[in-house]
């Protein structure tokens, strides 16, 4: 995809523009390039989802945007603002709720509110600091201790923290994952609200479903590397069109095992016409495993994810230098944003792309991608997709 192409202009002027990002963190192990070269916009009014698996550097790139980190080349800018040149402008559009839990625990969360819009010397935000409060379901907590909070309370404080100032970009890095079903829906419900009277809002998640719902367009990365922009329409209409689902306890024929998805009894495969399912369940069956619930679905997300995840050999991505791995890799060489900046994200920094599935914890309902897509081109995919029955 050209520059040009990516980053074709909206009559309103666009309210992210990603240009040539790079960004090569100092580790141990030497330079290790965790962006390779990123473009793409977010044009005004759009609810946008960054996509991709453990490591593939989306909290890099918010970390970028937010002026928490610098790029080590590539251009970055909110609503025309230069992030690093422009950065109190840029700053100020933008609402950004971190992947990481940050909070103060000598406040109260109305206060914390409060010492937040002082930051962006807004006085006298009280009327829209209690709706935050009362949208996100944490009126009968404005005068709780931040430490009394539980987790999922905590990651709501993140939310309203990053709209005290009511930026017009809203970037979401993960707001949902480990969460309960309740706020997920709560939360989208309010950002959705936002989006409608005018946010635009870039976010990233675990949860395919979610994006599938929420977003407009869909940016697929990995290993630093887009992969795939488009409206997530066009992103369906390009899975192959059905996916056959069973259920066994054998062990598949390798030509199957290999574009499988499985987890635990349930196999789910892509299929393309009647002949292909025939022929699949005939190879089963001479292999010997017995298969029950058989049903056909129509492909979704998730299913295009692997594809477009699967697609790719690791070797053709970004040098094929692998990260640092598991754990935090301490300090960039950068050192001047604001504290949380540098450290490598928890729930993402798996590092080697195969056996992330890391910090965040398995959700109810669909599977998670965490583990699921890096198996594609590392091999482990037989076992790997998350947590669903
Ligand atoms: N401060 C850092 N120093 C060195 N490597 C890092 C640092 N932060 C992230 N990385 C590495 O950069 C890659 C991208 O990480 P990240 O942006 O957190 O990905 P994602 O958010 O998509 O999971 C990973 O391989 C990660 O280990
Ligand atoms: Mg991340």
């Amino acid at each position: 995809m050209s520059v040009a192409a990516s980053l074709s202009r909206s009559p309103l002027g666009s309210a992210i523009v990603f240009r040539e990002v790079v960004k090569t963190y100092d580790t141990p192990k030497g330079p290790f390039q965790a962006l390779g070269g990123v473009t793409f916009s977010v044009e005004q009014g759009e609810m946008f989802g960054l996509l991709g698996p453990n490591g593939a550097g989306k909290t890099t790139l918010i970390s970028i945007l937010a002026g928490l980190s610098r790029a080590t080349s590539g251009q970055v800018s909110v609503l025309g603002h230069d992030v690093v040149s422009d950065y109190a402008q840029a700053r100020r559009a933008l609402g950004v709720v971190p992947q990481e839990l940050v909070f103060d625990p000598f406040f109260s969360l109305r206060e914390a509110l409060r010492i937040q819009s002082g930051y962006f010397g807004i006085r006298h935000n009280g009327d829209w600091i209690d709706e935050l409060l009362h949208s996100l379901g944490l009126a009968d907590k404005a005068n709780a201790n931040m430490r009394q909070l539980s987790g999922g309370m905590k990651r709501r404080v993140m939310v309203a923290q990053a709209l005290v100032h009511k930026p017009r970009v809203i970037v979401l890095d993960e707001p949902t994952a480990g969460v309960d079903v309740e706020l997920r829906q709560t939360l989208w419900q309010f950002i959705a609200r936002l989006n409608r009277e005018g946010s635009t809002v870039l976010l990233t998640t675990h949860y395919l479903e979610e994006a599938e719902a929420l977003c407009g367009r869909i940016a697929m990365i990995k290993r630093g590397q887009v992969l795939a922009l488009e409206k997530t329409s066009v992103l369906l209409s390009r899975a192959s069109s059905n996916v056959l689902r069973f259920k066994t306890d054998g062990t598949l024929p390798p030509a199957l095992a290999d574009i499988a998805r499985i987890t635990g009894r349930v196999v789910q495969l892509p299929t393309h016409n009647a002949l292909e399912v025939e022929q699949m369940l005939a190879a089963v069956r001479e292999a010997g495993c017995v298969v029950d619930d058989i049903e056909i679905r129509k492909a979704d997300l998730e299913d295009v994810f692997l594809e477009v995840m699967a697609d790719v050999p690791a070797s053709a991505l970004s040098g094929g230098s692998e990260g640092p791995a598991g754990q935090s890799v301490g300090v960039d060489s950068f050192t001047a944003g604001p504290p949380q900046g540098e450290t490598a994200p928890s729930g993402g920094s798996a590092g080697p792309a195969g056996q992330s599935v890391g910090a965040t914890e398995p959700a109810p309902g669909r599977p998670k991608l965490a583990n699921a897509p890096s198996g594609g081109s590392e091999g482990s995919k037989s076992q790997s997709v998350g947590a669903s029955p």
